[in-house]
């Protein structure tokens, strides 16, 4: 039987590119997900099954047919503000949820693992840029969420030796430059995504939350990191953890800060359109300033991004998002 790495959530957005990026290194996938938010449009690669992954005797099945070696999980609820307003959702299906599928991973000795978390579960940064030193002091149930999830991996590792990886990413961006698969959520709650739609003329307007932060301009600050150089860390993440069967953990940016202000200009100058700009006050939970050190990543996993110039990755963005179909590839 020939090896599966099982992407759970690998009909959205990070996890439909994670799929394209192993296929295309020569790695076979099986992709599990609800689509509660996903599009089973963008599974263009492996097989797909469509189920919760907390539905155990799902799991076993998936687990006897394929000879798993990995599972990668990429399917949580990602909205903040949602997390605020129903944190039990977010609790149930980002921690819940997650806890039956290590289970069954365990009880089907499938101990290899790569999770996506965030930046976020480091809230108000207390250094800059943020490295996986600085402290954990997560500001919604969203970021909360996250961060229980990682103990719960260090824990899973002493008792059955469940080797994980913990990606942190700060703002996945872009899309592949083949334009097949991008960014679609619903709602939309991502810059990029509402800016080029602002563009395009999808809407009327962008709102800028807030320009009295302590910045350059007083627009809150990002690191964006393309969503193909995440998928190249998760590969990574996974020949590391095959060789050391250990544990590890990573945060995934670019080492470079935008604010909204200057994000938007680049989006003008990318799609030549004019964009109509509305600032507003600040909103409850956004930091000021967001970079992340990848160091780490860069030294133990030999991980080098290639979209490094914010123009090149809103121009594969653009690519896709003024169609936004999924095209056969
Ligand atoms: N987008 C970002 O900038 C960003 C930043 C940091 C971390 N992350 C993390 O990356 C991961 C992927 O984010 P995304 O932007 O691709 O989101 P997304 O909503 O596009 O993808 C999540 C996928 O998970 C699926 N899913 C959710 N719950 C499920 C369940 N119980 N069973 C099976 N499938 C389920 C959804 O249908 C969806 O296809 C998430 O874990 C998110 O927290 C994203």
């Amino acid at each position: 039987m020939e090896t599966r790495i099982l992407i759970v959530g690998g009909a959205g957005y990070i996890g439909s590119h994670v799929n394209k990026y192993l296929n295309d290194h020569g790695y076979k996938t099986v992709i599990l997900d609800d689509l509660s938010y996903g599009h089973e449009a963008s599974v263009q690669w492996g097989d797909f099954v469509q189920g919760d992954m907390a539905d155990g005797q799902l799991l076993d099945k998936i687990f006897t047919k394929y000879k798993i070696i990995a599972v990668f999980h990429l399917s949580a609820f990602i909205a903040v503000g949602e997390s605020v307003q129903k944190p039990g959702m977010y609790y149930s299906n980002n921690v819940a949820k997650t806890v039956s599928l290590l289970e069954a991973m365990v009880r089907n000795k499938v101990d290899n693992f790569v999770f996506s978390s965030t930046c976020a579960i480091m809230g108000d940064p207390e250094y800059l840029p943020i490295d996986e030193k600085h402290p954990r002091n997560p500001i919604n149930p969203y970021g909360w969420s996250k961060f229980m999830v990682e103990q719960i991996l260090k824990d899973f590792k002493k008792a059955h030796n469940l080797n994980s990886v913990v990606l942190r990413y700060f703002n996945a961006s872009g899309a592949d430059p083949s334009a097949t698969i991008g960014e679609k959520h619903h709602p939309e709650t991502h810059l990029i995504p509402l800016v080029l739609d602002a563009a395009i003329g999808r809407r009327e307007s962008i709102s800028v939350f807030g320009t009295d932060y302590d910045t350059p301009d007083g627009t809150c600050v990002r690191d964006y990191i393309h969503v193909n150089d995440l998928a190249q860390a998760h590969l990574l993440s996974l020949e590391w953890m095959l060789k050391n069967q250990a544990c590890n953990d990573f945060n995934l940016g670019n080492g470079t800060g935008f604010s909204v202000k200057e994000l938007i200009e680049v989006v003008k100058s990318v799609t030549n359109k004019d964009v109509t700009v509305v600032e507003s006050g600040r909103r409850d939970g956004d930091a000021g300033t967001l970079i992340g050190a990848s160091n780490k990543a860069h030294e133990v996993l030999g991980w080098k991004p290639k979209f490094d110039s914010l123009e090149v990755i809103i121009k594969t963005a653009w690519d896709w998002h003024q169609d936004m179909s999924f095209k056969s590839s």
